[in-house]
């Protein structure tokens, strides 16, 4: 039996940290159901200590949304917890969040303490948050770059303070997936307890390898990812939602799966790009414009006879709206056939033969062919003809 990997969705509380993302209460309730349709098993839906507006958010939501668990995050300090628990008064499975720097450098620079005194307060913050809800998540800031022993020490007492989960994050995208996945796999070899914990991955995409070191760390053993959609996120994001899932979804060998109806993995890309204005970018794996666009004459031949020569996913599978041939001076006869019978010419061998040398020269003078130009081909060669 394969098992679930529990979907972490933090777009509404580390992605909307990103610069100008920030969302209204109407516009966050959208975005939750969204991600409760799409089949999350845990939004983090903000911070409630951090404004009144992310607090009004997270209470929203709690109240709006039944299915998935609600979870609001928190600094290791009692008077978070206590407006976190608040906040989240109706979720019917609420999580509070809680942690501290785990690395000497975050341990000595922002909090100019020692690693006992973390430990101490580590331990004290999940015991209080426990006081209040039965699911406390406990997170260990910059654990990519933490020693490891000491990051042992820390999860074996938060769990034995009562963490359900615990939160490994790459905070600044530091690690290389083998590295990273040797961490999980160290903290389930060498943690007494460790199965009465969840360990989840929060990786940071610094180096653009916040999927792979999920994956990685999902391989080692860790049973949730905490990912965005469109990776969005602090600095260069968060490990990509659309991403993580599919990986799952195409290599069945991992043993893996996910709750997630990945038909709505498109809508709700769009609807994040619209609602925060970030645009996607083009060739964004899964989700982005050019992800099922065949431009090069080589492709378009091979897709045109069997779709599986250049596509691992179909586009309905992920919610697309289909593949598309794009007409461009790379592409070959095949593909200029194939969209002249979508527009309804028969041409022979022959004609196509002459209208791809003017085809490549409209092609040459501009990015893309379009229609229109197409029809004026024909149009001019079924008057000489
Ligand atoms: O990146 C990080 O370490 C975080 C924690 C607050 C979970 O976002
Ligand atoms: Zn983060």
């Amino acid at each position: 039996m394969p098992d679930k990997i529990f979907i972490f969705d933090t777009t509404l509380r580390d992605g909307e940290q990103v610069p100008g993302c920030k969302l209204n209460t109407k516009e966050k309730i959208e975005v939750a159901q969204a991600l409760e349709a799409l089949g999350v098993d845990i939004i983090e839906a903000g911070f409630p200590i951090s404004s009144p507006g992310d607090f009004e958010s997270v209470a929203a939501i709690s109240a709006h949304v039944k299915d998935v668990t609600v979870c609001g995050l928190t600094r290791a300090v009692e008077k978070d917890i206590e407006v976190a628990a608040e906040a989240l008064k109706k979720a019917r499975h609420p999580r509070i969040h809680t942690g501290i720097g785990s690395s000497d450098i975050h341990i000595k620079h922002k909090f100019n303490a020692t690693r006992e005194q973390i430990l101490e307060r580590a331990v004290k913050a999940t015991a209080y948050a426990r006081k209040f809800v039965p699911d406390v998540e406990f997170f260990a800031e910059d654990a990519g770059r933490a020693d490891l022993g000491f990051l042992a020490r820390m999860i074996e007492a938060v769990i034995k303070a009562g963490a359900t989960v615990v939160n490994i994050p790459d905070t600044t995208g530091y690690c290389l997936p083998h590295q990273y996945g040797e961490r999980i796999a160290y903290l389930v070899n060498n943690v007494p307890n460790i199965d009465k914990a969840v360990i989840s991955c929060h990786c940071h995409n610094d180096l653009g390898l916040a999927t792979a070191n999920s994956i990685a760390g999902a391989i080692a053993g860790a049973r949730q990812i905490e990912c965005t959609i469109n990776g969005i996120g602090e600095r260069a994001g968060n490990t990509s939602l659309e991403e993580v899932v599919m990986v799952i979804k195409q290599h069945q060998s991992l043993g893996l799966y996910t709750g997630i109806h990945t038909e709505h993995l498109n809508p709700i890309s769009q609807l994040v790009s619209e609602t925060m204005r970030v645009p996607v970018q083009p060739n964004k794996a899964i989700v982005g414009m050019n992800a099922f666009a065949h431009s090069s004459g080589i492709h378009q031949d091979g897709f045109l006879k069997q779709a599986e020569t250049y596509e691992i996913i179909r586009p309905e599978e992920v919610g697309a709206a289909g593949s598309l041939i794009v007409l461009t001076a790379r592409s070959g006869r095949s593909a200029l056939a194939h969209r002249f019978r979508k527009l309804g010419y028969e041409f022979n061998r022959n004609d196509v033969d002459v209208l791809y040398e003017r085809f490549l020269v409209v092609a040459d003078s501009k990015k893309e062919v379009e229609d229109a130009d197409l029809k004026s081909l024909a149009h001019q060669y079924e008057k000489e003809t």
